[in-house]
């Protein structure tokens, strides 16, 4: 039993495995917060976890009640303007311009199981793995208007999801002007927020800082979850680390604008609010309608980062990602981007696809430039027809070639764009986003589809299922290369424009949707400029997703470090590129782009034909390696080690973990080579104390807990007369004897 509800039916205690969510019906009907932490037991009250004492100079909610005063208690989905001055969870606009409410509670119902949400990405519990969902419905008093929020309790991986859905069965309009997934206050504020931020090339750099006084959020209104900022933030006790400690973790299952805010109020206690960004927004709730929002993810460890990590990620695979791929192992991947940019025909691609097959490669991925007259960035989005000059007898004939050599075939999209440059554009001026009066913003020299307007899906998905049939496809990297700017759509009235960021969203969760149903055996990898939408919404579509642009081996480490603490390894697209690196001009090994890329999805993404014989021959051991170890890479348990972002930052380490521990994979990698530097020792983490191993297959037998505690001796790196040191790695491939 994962929900527990008193006996006088007002308090509801939710357990997983190890966590207890604990809320309550307060005096006014309303909902308040009780606990959220490691697991307690059960009881019928906990009066002492609610009492309060009467503070002067604040209001009361009657006079009978001097103190019950709102801005002093721990609520559960507050309102503002009935005492509780905190940034509140929802704000409505009732008909006749006031946007008091007064959600009181009325019912609840307890489901097994977990369903999928109609029209948005979300989570669910296929496998029967023990899933509960607790409704509450709460009815305001003044309009009538019924609120329904949702808790789905996943108990083994520690993981509740919450979501709200307001229903208008009135006669009177109404307007959302917010609408949060999920409100949690906290007791006090003792914490550090970790948040994941940076920009294009440089994604999802760690930032851990101590909560201060008033809002601190990490948010987008880019209309995607962005490169800068990224929807997963953790709060932290100030000692907490990978290891040990106590730490929240909160997602949004949503690609569009998101709010991520704490609020440390005057009394300590802290306000996390989670959900679609009010700012940019506001939703007709007409009568006979309803407003149902996006997800948001919680989960709870008491064990330190590593763990949450591990439980968060065993849950997306689980309980999130398309069950099709959810734990098949991806293919290996060749693309031709960093190879050819536009500068390709059907003869170079082939020589390409060959000697990648040769290598043991498995897929070809054919990158930007094949339709229209795309010979540049300038042109052709939109026309999702293949490019003659580039394809002479049609790509259908090129994919045959690819399929017979006995490699899959993949192709890169990017649904949601325009070019002026394009028939389409030349057809429907109209279908573009933006006020026809201004001057419209171009990025890239492109400007985006209003996907809000279903003329605009059924044109995109009829293009794209047209040409997966013909090429029999096997996987699409769906990119998304701008942001939005003119936020302006033709076609909704003045009441709506507000709804046209949540709108788009969903239309590109719809068109996702129908090319899945319409070709299930097609793989998706999501893209935006590399890691600007690493978000879980579009996780529930593509399992996989390009996690950066910047391919720089060294970048890597903090960018892949970085998304780990939020997303698994099988969502990361790692891939090795050429040196001179393209974003950096930095010069590494092959062997440590290549020890980088083994810790996701495994691609290569260079011009293969130019390599030498014996990087040929390095690469063809790297794909025999990674395929010997794939499911340990793409689906182990991940440990983090020595952390790109402590200290100076010169030693990464990382591990994987096969669930049964008999099987572990070490990468180590050192940025510079410190002459005479003294000795140095891997530490490893999550293998059995009492299991016996190997170490890279010598003969030597180690003890898990020796490997753990006493470490193990990395030998410097041996001087190169040809290269330095620097930009080195090692793996370390640990098997039980
Ligand atoms: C984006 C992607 C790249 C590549 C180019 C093609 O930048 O992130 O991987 O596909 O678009 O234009």
């Amino acid at each position: 039993m994962s929900i527990i509800v008193n006996q006088a039916k007002d308090v509801f205690h939710l357990q997983t495995d190890h966590t207890s969510y604990i809320f309550r019906v307060m005096e006014n009907g309303e909902l308040g917060q009780i606990y959220y932490g490691k697991k307690i037991h059960p009881k019928e009250q906990y009066n002492n976890l609610i009492t309060r004492e009467l503070h002067d100079a604040t209001p009361a909610w009657t006079e009978e009640t001097p103190d019950f005063q709102p801005e002093l208690l721990k609520q559960e989905y507050a309102s503002l303007g009935k005492g509780d001055y905190r940034y509140p969870a929802f704000q409505l606009t009732q008909a006749s311009g006031s946007r008091i409410s007064e959600f009181k509670y009325q019912d609840y119902n307890v489901e097994d199981g977990k369903k999928r949400l109609s029209d948005l990405p979300s989570t669910f519990d296929d496998t029967n793995d023990g899933a509960q969902t607790l409704i509450i419905i709460l009815v305001d008093q003044i309009t009538g208007i019924k609120l329904e929020l949702s808790y789905a309790i996943f108990p083994h991986q520690d993981v509740i999801i919450r979501s709200s859905k307001f229903i208008n069965e009135t006669d009177e309009n109404a307007v959302i002007d917010a609408a949060y997934s999920a409100q949690l206050d906290l007791p006090d504020s003792n914490y550090d927020l970790v948040q994941f931020s940076g920009t294009w090339a440089r994604e999802r750099h760690l930032f851990r800082n101590k909560l201060r006084p008033g809002i601190q959020s990490v948010n987008s209104l880019r209309t995607a979850s962005s490169h800068q900022e990224n929807p997963f933030v953790m709060l932290a006790r100030p000692d907490t680390d990978n290891d040990q400690g106590e730490v929240f973790g909160f997602n949004l299952i949503y690609s569009g604008n998101f709010n991520d805010s704490v609020e440390v109020d005057q009394f300590d206690v802290s306000r996390v609010l989670i959900g679609i960004n009010p700012d940019e927004f506001a939703w007709n709730l007409k009568s006979g309608e309803s407003f149902q929002t996006p997800e948001a993810v919680l989960s709870y460890s008491d064990s330190g980062m590593n763990q949450l990590s591990q439980q968060l990620g065993d849950f997306y695979t689980d309980h999130l990602v398309n069950p099709t791929f959810a734990k098949k192992e991806r293919p290996i991947l060749i693309n031709n981007w960093e190879a050819t940019y536009f500068d390709f025909d059907e003869d170079k691609l082939m020589t390409i696809v060959k000697q990648a097959h040769e290598l043991g490669i498995e897929m070809f991925v054919l990158d930007d430039g094949w339709f229209g007259k795309r010979n540049d960035d300038t042109t052709s989005l939109g026309d999702w027809f293949v490019d003659n000059d580039k394809f002479p007898n049609g790509l259908n004939h090129f994919s045959q070639q690819v399929h017979d050599i006995g490699m899959k075939f993949g192709l890169w999209f990017e649904p949601e764009m325009i070019s002026m440059t394009s028939k389409l554009y030349d057809e429907h001026p109209d279908w573009m986003i933006g006020d026809p009066k201004a001057q419209l913003i171009p990025s890239r020299h492109q400007f985006v589809l209003d996907m809000a307007k279903p003329e605009v899906v059924d044109y995109l998905f009829k293009k794209i299922d047209q040409v997966i049939s013909d090429t029999d496809l096997d996987y699409i990297k769906w990119d998304m290369n701008r942001n939005i700017t003119d936020m302006f759509s033709l076609h909704l009235d003045s009441a709506h424009q507000l709804e046209l960021g949540h709108r788009y969203i969903k239309g590109v969760y719809q068109l996702y949707d129908r090319l899945i149903k319409a070709h299930p055996d097609v793989l998706f990898e999501s893209c935006a400029s590399g890691g600007g939408r690493f978000d879980l919404g579009l996780m529930y579509y593509a399992p996989q997703a390009w996690t950066s642009d910047d391919t720089d081996a060294i970048e890597r480490l903090k960018i892949q470090y970085g998304t780990s603490y939020g997303y698994p390894l099988s969502m990361m697209g790692a891939h090795v590129s050429a040196v001179p690196n393209d974003q950096t001009g930095r010069i590494t090994p092959l062997e440590t782009r290549g020890t980088i890329a083994y810790f996701g999805d495994l691609g290569y993404e260079l011009d293969i034909t130019k390599m030498t014989k014996e990087e040929l021959v390095q690469v063809q051991g790297q794909v025999d390696f990674y395929q010997r170890y794939r499911k340990l890479f793409q689906f182990g348990k991940f440990y983090r080690i020595d952390d790109p972002f402590e200290k100076d930052g010169n030693i990464t380490s990382w591990e994987v973990v096969s669930p049964d521990k008999k099987q572990a994979i070490v990468g180590r990698y050192q940025i510079l080579n410190h002459p005479n530097a003294p000795y140095q020792r891997q530490y490893f983490k999550g293998l059995d104390p009492d299991k016996q191993y190997t170490v890279n297959h010598t003969s030597e037998t180690f003890w898990g807990d020796e490997l753990m505690s006493a470490g193990y001796f990395v030998p410097k790196v041996k001087k190169n007369k040809n290269y330095s040191s620097d930009y080195s790695s090692a793996l370390f491939v640990v098997e039980e004897v």
